[in-house]
């Protein structure tokens, strides 16, 4: 293990480039421990990459919390206001509730439900993409579908869903001067109105929507109601959006791969799993320790914030053979990409169901997808996303 100062790496200009694989492989094959003095964040940050090491620190038993926040900025001095309220930066009791309450609304059978709605949207943005025209996944593709699943498992009336879909595009679109108008934050905060507004009318007449889940249970706030609400809609849009663009990337770099799903060649299971290791769109997570641990040798007291970074346990060579290679047929792949422990993602069958409809819908209507420019890279630590990924779709 070797224990280095560097750069603080919560400084976002840091991940626009595909520089940052090499980074992290070489900081995963020394199972390197980095500290961060503050700057991104206000007290400073441990940071660790190897597989090992981020699963040792999201362990169920491992003595560390999510309820100071889970993403660089905050500390035990520096809480997220939702600590103790939101399911991913909750603990104990409030987590178990709020996870029992969501889960079915987003279990394996749901999805599948659901999968015809996502089947409409694949359909809907492939008519508009295969007009011969330049496409930008990252934008006419990637967000378009979570944003419309989330919106059926919310309980968004149908009239509403383009709007709630546009402002969810502009809240998750990155912290870069990318969209013109209202800033990502203004969207986020109008959402956040909207949802009160839902709020008020589920109460009238509950459906079987997360809203009147949530208001179902009678000791949630309706501040706790409106967070979940929130939770759901960011865990569920600002990561599926980067694997879905990820996966027609694969299909215009990998070749055969697009032949291969169509026909058979390929399980497409276990190409959704490569897409998630490829892609690993939830760039890191933090927790802060809650007693005295030892980590990668090194003693933390009680209080340390550790941030693990998820695309690097996901390319550790010391786990993946050949880690940079989108290998269709990985297997076996223990990625990380979902998260480990507790917290480990509760809408991963749904993200896996979107990614497969994605990759098989695809298959069905194109014959090529070919990349006009090389991707560019979001300016974020939170997630490792698409900017740009201009393609060229030929139909069948
Ligand atoms: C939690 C990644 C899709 C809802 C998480 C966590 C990760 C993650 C890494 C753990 C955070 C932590 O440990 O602090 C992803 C990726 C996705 C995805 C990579 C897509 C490719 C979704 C979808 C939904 C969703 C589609 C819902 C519609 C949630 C929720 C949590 C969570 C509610 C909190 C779970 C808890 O705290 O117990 N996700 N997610 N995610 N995700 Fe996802």
């Amino acid at each position: 293990m070797r224990t280095t100062a560097a750069v603080d790496l919560g400084d976002p200009d840091l991940y626009t480039t595909l520089d940052r694989h090499h980074r992290w492989r070489e900081l995963a094959l020394e199972d390197a421990m980095v500290w961060s003095e503050p700057g991104s964040s206000p007290g400073g940050f441990w940071s660790v990459f190897s597989h090992q090491a981020c699963a040792a620190v999201l362990a169920p038993s491992a003595p560390f919390t999510s309820e100071y926040g889970m993403m660089i900025g905050f500390d035990r001095d520096h809480p997220d206001n939702s600590g103790g309220q939101m399911m991913v930066v909750s603990e104990q009791e409030q987590h178990r509730k709020l996870r029992k309450l969501v889960g079915p609304l987003l279990s394996r059978a749901s999805a599948r439900k659901l999968s015809e709605r996502v089947r409409t949207e694949v359909r809907g943005v492939l008519d508009r993409a295969l007009d011969g025209e330049v496409c930008d996944v990252a934008a006419a593709i990637g967000p378009r579908i979570p944003a419309a699943v989330v919106c059926e498992i919310l309980g968004v009336p149908v009239e509403d869903q383009d709007m709630l879909i546009d402002l969810t595009n502009h809240a998750f679109g990155g912290e870069d001067e990318l969209f013109d108008g209202m800033t990502p934050r203004q969207a986020h905060t109008e959402i956040l109105v909207y949802f009160d507004e839902l709020v008020g009318a589920r109460r009238e007449s509950p459906g079987e929507d997360l809203v009147s889940t949530l208001l179902s249970d009678d000791s949630l706030s309706i501040d706790d109601v409106v967070l979940n609400c929130d939770n759901v809609l960011i865990g569920g849009n600002e990561t599926t959006r980067h694997a879905i663009t990820g996966a027609v990337h694969a299909f215009a770099t990998v070749p055969g791969l697009l032949s291969a799903v169509r026909d058979g060649g390929a399980d497409v299971d276990t190409v959704v799993d490569e897409v998630l290791r490829w892609t690993s769109p939830a760039m890191h997570v933090l927790r802060v320790s809650t007693g005295e641990v030892t980590i990668n040798g090194r003693d933390l007291a009680p209080g340390t914030p550790v941030v693990a970074w998820l695309p690097a346990a996901n390319r550790d060579p010391a786990v993946f053979d050949d880690p940079d290679t989108f290998r269709p047929d990985r297997k076996p792949n223990r990625h990380i990409a979902f998260g480990h422990g507790m917290h480990h993602c509760l809408g991963s069958a749904l993200a896996r169901i979107e990614l497969a409809v994605v990759l098989r819908e695809v298959a069905e209507r194109v014959s090529r997808v070919d990349l006009v420019r090389e991707p560019s890279w979001l300016r974020a630590v939170v997630v490792q996303g698409y900017r740009e990924l201009p393609v060229r779709f030929a139909g069948r």
